[in-house]
């Protein structure tokens, strides 16, 4: 190989490193990013769960370990979030999965009184059809507020389904798998909470926040 073609080589290498490097850095950032809005998001949909008044605390930073991640559709513990007055836990903010969407994996937020009651069941994240699944989506339907003040016994176990499978909850026209597996996730949830809400509820205030509190 001749020089002018041994140089040109070297810096082409140079060149492509560099880009490399550039696309790395980009798509790092990127992640990073997105990581940081939908953190955000989730954080405003939480707080907006909890009722004003119910809380003295900083509930997104107040986190329990959830201890039983199957019963959550998780493989992995995702924190319980806890609102607090005066030290008492007043609610949990629970984060299901429903695995068995029609697209997949939907991701949930819950929150139940720390009575058992739902304060509402919101999605964070899903791959439903458009039209069809996603009017699970507040912005789009009210269905979801259909899970409002529900408990594990208001339904019993049998009203834990969607209509057409003989439950309370509406199924959407042509479109039963998604509700179903929101409803399926839901009562597992509520499950979830009667089973650990003496660890939920009596957990420690997180030692990052102690001293921090919001009024
Ligand atoms: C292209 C396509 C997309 C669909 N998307 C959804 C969806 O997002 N959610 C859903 O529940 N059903 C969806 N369906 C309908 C389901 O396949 C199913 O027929 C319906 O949910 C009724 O389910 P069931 O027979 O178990 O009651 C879709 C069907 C097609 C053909």
């Amino acid at each position: 190989m001749n020089r002018e073609l041994l140089k040109s080589v070297l810096a082409l290498g140079v060149v492509a490193s560099i880009a490399a490097g550039v696309v790395a850095a980009v798509h790092q950032f990127t992640a990073q990013r997105i990581d940081t809005v939908q953190r955000e998001a989730r954080g405003r949909t939480i707080l907006e769960l909890l009722p004003q008044g119910s809380y003295d605390n900083h509930p997104l930073e107040d986190q329990v370990s959830t201890l039983d991640p199957k019963l959550l559709g998780r493989d992995e513990p995702a924190p319980a979030f806890i609102a607090r007055r005066q030290g008492q836990a007043t609610a949990v903010v629970l984060q299901p999965v429903a695995r068995d969407g029609y697209g997949g994996s939907i991701q949930l937020l819950v929150g139940v009184t720390a009575q058992g009651r739902l304060l509402g069941v919101r999605v964070v994240a899903h791959h439903e059809t458009p039209g069809q699944g996603d009017r699970i989506e507040l912005g789009k339907s009210d269905w979801l507020h259909g899970f409002d003040g529900r408990s594990l016994t208001d339904p019993g176990d049998n009203g834990w389904k969607v209509k057409k499978d003989g439950g309370q909850f509406d199924q959407f026209a042509g479109a039963t798998v998604t509700p179903r597996a929101v409803v399926k996730a839901t009562h597992l949830a509520l499950q979830y909470f009667d089973a650990h809400k003496a660890q939920l509820l009596n957990a420690e205030l997180a030692p990052a926040i102690t001293g921090d509190r919001h009024e």
